[in-house]
């Protein structure tokens, strides 16, 4: 759960990044609710996470702020390239969470309930980012966020 409660401090980087630089003239009010659930996972996994007696992620400030500048940095590209990038990290963090679902047990009910949710939650920014014109991201910035995502992971496992 502590890697899940960094991923939800990343996302709030990645949507505030976004909302200061990308200009979403038809999409803002979209983004912005998708944000607001973002806030919701974020307060579950922090929530499920005192419940376990767990600690969160020291390096939480690093992600918010990693997260901020790339946020930032796609909304500078445009609309398309930042959606498309929302939408392509939205798939990897729904495929995060069926790993994740795999790998927990199944007593282990509220904090399945909460990524069920969050997987739901997910699918659907995805898909909204490309309704709404997100462009498919080459396939090596695609590699190159899987491989940023999966330090991440680690790292936030342990610390
Ligand atoms: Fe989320
Ligand atoms: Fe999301």
């Amino acid at each position: 759960m502590r890697v899940n409660h960094s991923g939800e401090v990343s996302a709030q980087g990645l949507y505030q990044g976004q909302a200061l630089t990308a200009r979403l003239p038809d999409v803002r009010e979209k983004m912005e609710q998708a944000a607001i659930e973002e806030n919701d996972h974020l307060v579950w996994c922090e929530q499920r996470l005192n419940d376990l007696g767990a600690h969160k992620s020291l390096l939480n400030p690093v992600w918010y702020t990693g997260s901020f500048l790339i946020g930032a940095t796609a909304g500078l590209l445009g609309d398309k390239w930042s959606l498309g990038f929302v939408a392509e990290t939205e798939h990897q963090v729904v495929r995060h969470l069926d790993k994740h679902l795999n790998s927990i047990t199944e007593d282990d009910q509220r904090s399945r309930a909460i990524l069920q949710q969050m997987k739901v939650d997910e699918a659907k920014h995805a898909t909204t980012a490309l309704h709404y014109g997100g462009a498919e991201l080459p396939v090596p910035v695609k590699k190159l966020m899987a491989l940023m995502s999966k330090v991440m992971t680690r790292t936030a496992y342990r610390i």
